[in-house]
């Protein structure tokens, strides 16, 4: 009788394990495995095109998971707190996927009890895929580093990347950003925040929103049609780069940043530059008590609309270095008038449109050899300098050709009849009727 009771407990037990490894993973669904290294691989093939990520249930993320690795999917979704309790996980990548949505706090993941940055963080990287959306607080908690890249994202929400820590890098590389809501990147501290490359239709204001950057803030060839004011609520860069962008309309005080560094705005094109545009950039008050002002450096960059003011800078810790500013207008006298104070302080790296030979010169160097009391009217010189000439022109002329008839009325006449006369030269004196003077 013991031994049997025994024997039921036995079989009640292991009928209960064999229930639980019955519950399948998502090592289970078709599309994906899991490696010996605790690793979720799915590749999804034209007979299993989806994957579901989920935290609990049938095919959930098992709590052993150090990786998510997706590949050539059509649809890929993370539910609500997927990774929450994913303890050993450290990365997700998802590459090829057509239609990537990520539900709030999905990828919310604080699974250490005192936010200390020496404990492991996530990377979360994204390429060549179509996010259809990364939803309101979608990334949250201990994240190392965020790689988006060769991606189209078609909506971005309120808080998507919020309350982070330990961000070492957030990296946006050549992605096509359709829909950007403010407030996207939301109070967090990161190390460096590079958007590189790419279109972005709209930059809202708050699209990042008290974000400190510890280190580099760099914004570099990128394509985008309006850059509202406060885009970017940025505090303490110790560098700051904005280059070789292509910015339609860049709004007053679009970079509101607080740097603890040099401030690089270089070979960049831009069509409307708002007054001012850089007059956000200021200096943080211990940098400059301890390392003097920082500079602001305008390099190479080419703008079509925009008046001294579009250059306007707060004067308190920062100083401003123009050293090259090509204004796509034709060069005038008057262009010159309105640019002379922003001349006397940067010398001659403003350049205009010269018309004539299509391309940059140096404004100085214009007002030189183009205005000023004389050459405003140089025209008329040249003018009045070809009607005199040609008026003694004609004058000559018209005492070369008299000469000339004059010499054709010398006669001279041989009288016939052996006998040599002497030669008589009748002189026929031509006299003009005005040149007569008569009494009557
Ligand atoms: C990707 O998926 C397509 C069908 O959706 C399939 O033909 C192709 O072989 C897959 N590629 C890889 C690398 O798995
Ligand atoms: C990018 O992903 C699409 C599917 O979304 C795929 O057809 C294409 O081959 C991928 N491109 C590269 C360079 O991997
Ligand atoms: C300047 O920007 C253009 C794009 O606007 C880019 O093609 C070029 O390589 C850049 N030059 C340098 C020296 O960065
Ligand atoms: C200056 O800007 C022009 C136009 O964007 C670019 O073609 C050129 O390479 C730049 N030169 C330098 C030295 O950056
Ligand atoms: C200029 O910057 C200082 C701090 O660097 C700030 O206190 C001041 O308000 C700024 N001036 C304007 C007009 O914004
Ligand atoms: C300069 O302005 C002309 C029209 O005024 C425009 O077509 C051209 O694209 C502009 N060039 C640059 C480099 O912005």
């Amino acid at each position: 009788m013991r031994w049997s009771s025994w024997w039921w407990v036995v079989v009640a037990l292991h009928a209960r394990t064999l229930a639980q490894s019955a519950t399948p993973s998502v090592c289970h669904e078709d599309a994906c495995r899991c490696d010996p290294f605790t690793r979720v691989i799915c590749t999804c093939t034209r007979d299993n095109p989806e994957v579901t990520l989920r935290p609990d249930g049938a095919y959930r993320v098992p709590a052993t998971a150090t990786r998510i690795i997706i590949d050539n999917c059509t649809r890929v979704t993370f539910l609500p707190d997927t990774v929450r309790n994913l303890q050993q996980l450290r990365g997700i990548e998802l590459r090829n996927v057509d239609h990537v949505v990520i539900n709030e706090r999905a990828l919310s993941w604080s699974p250490f009890p005192n936010p200390d940055e020496m404990n492991p963080g996530l990377r979360i990287s994204i390429n060549n895929c179509t996010i259809d959306e990364i939803a309101s607080h979608a990334i949250q908690g201990r994240v190392n580093d965020v790689v988006i890249s060769n991606s189209r994202i078609k909506a971005l929400k309120p808080f998507a990347f919020s309350s982070l820590t330990g961000v070492n890098n957030i990296e946006l590389s050549d992605n096509i950003f359709e829909n950007i809501e403010i407030q996207a990147f939301k109070k967090f501290t990161v190390e460096n925040f590079v958007l590189r490359g790419g279109r972005i239709n709209a930059l809202p204001s708050r699209f990042l929103s008290d974000v400190e950057v510890t280190n580099l803030f760099r914004m570099e060839g990128v394509t985008v049609k309006y850059l509202y004011s406060l885009t970017f609520l940025v505090n303490s860069p110790k560098r700051v780069l904005i280059e070789s962008n292509n910015i339609e309309t860049l709004e007053s005080d679009g970079f509101h940043i607080v740097t603890r560094g040099p401030i690089t705005f270089r070979n960049n094109t831009v069509t409307n530059l708002r007054k001012g545009a850089f007059f956000g950039f200021t200096v943080d008050l211990e940098i400059a008590s301890v390392m003097g002002p920082q500079e602001l450096l305008i390099d190479n960059n080419t703008v079509t609309n925009l008046t001294p003011a579009s250059l306007m800078y707060n004067r308190t810790r920062l100083t401003l270095r123009v050293d090259g500013l090509n204004l796509n207008t034709s060069c005038a006298c008057e262009l010159a008038d309105n640019w002379r104070e922003v001349l006397k302080e940067q010398g001659g790296t403003v350049t205009c449109w010269y018309e004539l030979e299509g391309y940059f010169v140096s404004l100085p160097t214009y007002v030189d050899s183009r205005c000023g009391p004389f050459k405003h009217n140089f025209w008329i010189f040249v003018v009045i300098g070809v009607i005199i000439m040609l008026v003694l022109a004609a004058i000559a002329i018209f005492f070369i050709v008299r000469r000339e008839n004059e010499k054709k009325k010398k006669v001279q006449i041989v009288m016939p009849d052996g006998k040599t006369y002497r030669e008589t030269e009748f002189h026929i004196v031509v006299e003009r009727a005005e040149l007569l003077t008569t009494d009557l």
